[in-house]
């Protein structure tokens, strides 16, 4: 190699510290699934290194991260497949000015004038699916592009996706599997609840739910699919363009995103832009651009690719929404679970269509990590498009006299020592006895999707808890009309209705009482599938977790929980205590409902929506036991779309797919049928 003069050193050594950054962001996000920065700022320092590529393209490496598909890192333990036409990844670009010049570079290399289809960017990861005669018979990661990891089982747990297509075509297809706003949430949640990292990014959260040597975690994480891409379509599919292409791709049964437009120039393409932007918090599941694809086949054969990526299809990246604001405190929750988690209280402000205070700062080491000190100035991203996080400090703006913030060590509730229990990023208090931990407790055991015991609220638990009345669940069921009078605004009406709605609980069917326990990773679901199996709570507290685990769609994490939870003596004493305050211990709602002959009978329905009448669980409940099952996502195959008020995406596909639609009244009328 010849020798390099100053100014060649010098741009080397930034490529090299550049090459060193990126590969260790891009194993984070890929391999880990965990990324540590923002997309846009790995966007900016890769930016910088496939400039520095233009300028000195001798220095770059073979290995260098610019010649690599994203997604390199493989997970040793799910087998591996090949993809004989290799997954690519896109360019970007991140400005009109940017898209016009890739816009003219198109045109230029042809004389009569195109026509581009736009997309929705999903954020998701890549995936193919193989169908050989109509059958799914392969699924796939994109991996390096060349080799993928093979996720068959997994993808058959996602419900959008056919197994069977409309028409016995052999073909590869490719999308994005994503997961959906609302379960990214509720994931996040619930990971926090149990003390573990969060996912960052709902991108992140679909592929550490995709990429699983556990087919039961994939389905228990609700994903949804949007595809948009087939291996030779002008011989597998018979079309000619790529917005035909999402026709036929809808056509044979496969879920495709219903926004997409031609476009055939700048301002079409910047007012597609605008509308996207606009809509974005209003989807259901996060996008972070939008993809132009020339949409002539024939014409895209022609461009062809680099080795990385389509020369006809270019991303342009929605500029990052952020906020500044100030931190004024931080609080400290104790949950249910006993952890013990730090939220960022901040002077509000207005980001992505909301106004924004709070931001969960998820565990101690998250908070010390980004040294986030009272006073501080902080930019506010929305995680996923949804969930207000903290990206960075300001640190120009720190006050001189901030402190760095002290971790506590007592529970700020009962004041016991807290621990950090081993692998977890939780703080927790461990005091069984701790009242915020019973107060949470109690509440969920009375809540609706539990004993449903209507008028058993936070407040109303507090005041029991300083009264000394309860301190286990089973307490409730002892009480006494003369305990309840002298809560504050309780009168006589209040204090008998109390009273019977706790009586009424005792004779639900037990799938109740076993989420109401709040055992770890027991949701409501999994709790009615474990009653329904084994038929009491007897025979569930003696089961081991292998037993609980070979119910389909229950795995051993549950299945340990559940065992765990039964084997420790103040279990199996609530357990006694319970059944001798009379409260049923046997699964008793099915099938005594089940009316077959109803007219929602083998249907699947979706809700969407705010409604008013029943509450989502309660109408799921009810569509259940009239034999309809209830989807979270629009497919083909959805018979019907429920739609309550300010419906958003679902509405539009199920208009798009021809689905039949009712209002929440209509649905009502027809419950009597
Ligand atoms: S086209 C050769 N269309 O974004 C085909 N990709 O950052 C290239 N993505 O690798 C992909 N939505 O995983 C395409 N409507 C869309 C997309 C999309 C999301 C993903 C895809 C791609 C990545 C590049």
């Amino acid at each position: 190699m010849p020798e390099l003069d100053a100014q060649q050193q010098q741009a080397q050594q930034q490529i090299n510290e550049l090459e060193t950054q990126l590969k260790q962001w891009a194993k984070e996000y890929y391999e880990q699934d965990a990324p540590s920065v923002e997309d846009a700022q790995y966007d900016r320092l890769y930016a910088q290194l496939t400039a520095l590529a233009e300028q000195y393209p001798a220095l770059i490496a073979d290995d260098s991260i610019t010649k690599q598909v994203g997604g390199n890192q493989l997970k040793d333990d799910l087998p591996k497949v090949n993809h004989p036409v290799p997954m690519l990844s896109l360019g970007d670009v991140f400005s009109y000015d940017e898209l016009d010049t890739w816009f003219n570079t198109i045109q230029k290399q042809n004389e009569q004038s195109l026509t581009y289809n736009a997309e929705l960017k999903i954020d998701g990861l890549a995936i193919s699916l193989i169908y050989q005669e109509g059958q799914l018979v392969q699924a796939s990661t994109r991996g390096d592009g060349s080799i993928g990891e093979d996720v068959t089982a997994n993808i058959k747990e996602i419900d959008d996706i056919p197994q069977t297509l409309n028409e016995p075509l052999s073909v590869e297809v490719r999308g994005e599997v994503y997961m959906n706003k609302a379960n990214f949430v509720a994931l996040n949640e619930q990971r926090e609840r149990d003390g573990l990292t969060t996912f960052a990014n709902p991108r992140n959260a679909a592929a550490g739910s995709l990429r699983q040597l556990d087919p039961k975690i994939t389905k228990q994480r609700k994903l949804s699919t949007f595809l948009y891409y087939a291996v030779d379509p002008l011989n597998s599919l018979n079309v000619t363009t790529q917005s035909e292409l999402l026709e036929k791709l809808a056509a044979l049964g496969l879920p495709t995103n219903p926004t997409n437009a031609v476009v055939s120039d700048l301002s079409e393409s910047e007012a597609y832009i605008e509308q996207a932007n606009a809509k974005r918090d209003q989807l259901a599941y996060g996008i972070d651009g939008i993809v132009f694809k020339v949409n002539d086949f024939a014409l895209q054969n022609t461009l062809g690719n680099t080795v990385k990526v389509p020369r006809w299809a270019i991303a342009y990246k929605f500029p990052p929404e952020e906020a500044e604001t100030v931190i004024q405190e931080i609080t400290w929750t104790v949950g249910r679970t006993g952890a013990v988690t730090p939220t960022a209280i901040m002077d509000p402000v207005s980001l992505a269509g909301t106004t924004v205070a709070r931001a969960s700062l998820h565990n101690p080491a998250y908070l010390t990590g980004k040294d986030i000190r009272i006073g501080d100035t902080v930019l506010l991203h929305k995680a996923g498009d949804i969930i207000p996080e903290i990206s960075e400090v300001v640190l120009s703006k720190r006050p001189s006299n901030a402190e760095p913030y002290p971790i506590p060590t007592e529970c700020p509730v009962c004041h016991e020592a807290l621990v950090h229990v081993d692998g977890e990023a939780a703080l927790r208090c461990i005091n069984p006895q701790c009242p915020a931990q019973i107060q949470e407790s109690i509440t969920h055991f009375a809540s609706r999707q539990a004993m449903n015991i209507d008028g058993l609220g936070p407040k109303i638990v507090e005041q029991l808890l300083q009264r000394h009345l309860v301190q286990e669940v089973s307490d409730l069921y002892r009480l006494t009309f003369d305990d309840l009078i002298d809560l504050n605004k309780f009168g006589e009406v209040s204090a008998n209705n109390l009273l019977t709605a706790i009586d009424q609980s005792r004779q639900n069917s037990v799938e109740r009482l076993l989420f109401g326990l709040g055992i770890r990773n027991v949701g409501a679901k999994g709790a009615k599938v474990i009653a329904k199996h084994f038929g009491d709570l007897p025979t569930i507290a003696k089961a081991t977790a292998e037993e609980i685990a070979s119910i389909p769609g229950i795995g051993l994490v549950i299945g340990h929980s559940i065992a765990q939870y039964f084997s420790t003596p103040r279990a199996q004493a609530l357990l006694e205590d319970l059944a001798g305050l009379g409260v049923n211990l046997a699964y008793t709602s099915e099938p005594l409902n089940i009316t077959t002959d109803s007219i929602f009978n083998d249907k699947k329905v979706v809700i969407t929506g705010k409604l008013s009448d029943m509450t989502r669980p309660e109408m799921t409940e009810w569509l259940e036991a009239h034999g309809a099952t209830v989807a979270n996502s629009v497919s083909k195959k959805t018979d019907l779309l429920i739609a309550g008020t300010d419906a958003g995406s679902k509405l539009t596909k199920a208009e798009n797919l021809g689905v039949e639609i009712w209002s929440e009244a209509q649905f009502r009328d027809n419950m009597g049928e």
